[in-house]
């Protein structure tokens, strides 16, 4: 395990990284960094009032000796299924794992709680959101026609994706 996690490591260019509830002291950071991501980026009270609520689950991805988080991922649970309703990484902190590590995690936390389905939304253009939901095995099961307002006031469409917890 200390082989792997230091491979990891290294491909990350040596960037420590700890996976943390996400937790209402972060929830400005949290919606600054949905702002970065989303068009329609949720703002400080909204992070706050869902992470008030009991059916929700999220983690945060924390690089280094860091305070902040550096991406983080958000489900709602009903009974024995739960759907993403968001994951984010901040831009310059990209391409390096930090995506994969926290829904791997987050998975982990999900199949705890007793989710057997994990359903999720993603924009069919968003081509590095679907290659990080196909490494984890993710299967299309319908979609949703102009469903995302795009900023330019185009609409695009939405794959519906499920993936089974064990
Ligand atoms: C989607 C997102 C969370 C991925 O985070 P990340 O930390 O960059 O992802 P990782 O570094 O863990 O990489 C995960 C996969 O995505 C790929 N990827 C990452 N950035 C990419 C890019 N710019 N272009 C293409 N693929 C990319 C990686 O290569 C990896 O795929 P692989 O396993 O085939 O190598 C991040 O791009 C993001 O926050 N985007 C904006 C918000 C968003 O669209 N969220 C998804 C909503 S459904």
């Amino acid at each position: 395990m200390q082989l792997v996690a230091a491979l990891k490591a290294r491909l990350r260019g040596r960037l420590t990284l700890r996976i943390e509830p996400l937790r209402a002291a972060h929830s400005a950071a949290a919606a600054a960094l949905h702002q970065a991501s989303f068009a329609r980026g949720w703002d400080q009270p909204d992070v706050a009032r869902m992470l008030a609520e009991a059916n929700i689950l999220a983690d945060a991805v924390i690089a280094g000796s860091e305070r902040e988080p550096s991406g983080f991922v958000m489900s709602r649970l009903a009974a024995d299924e739960a759907e993403i309703l968001t994951i984010c990484v901040a831009p310059h902190r990209q391409g390096q794992g930090l995506a994969k590590l926290l829904l791997e995690r987050h998975m982990d936390h999900l199949a705890r709680r007793g989710v057997a389905k994990l359903f999720l939304e993603v924009d069919a253009h968003n081509t590095s959101a679907l290659r990080l939901y196909r490494h984890f095995g993710f299967a299309q099961v319908g979609e949703r026609p102009g469903y995302y307002a795009l900023a330019d006031g185009s609409r695009a469409l939405a794959l519906i994706l499920q993936r089974d917890l064990d």
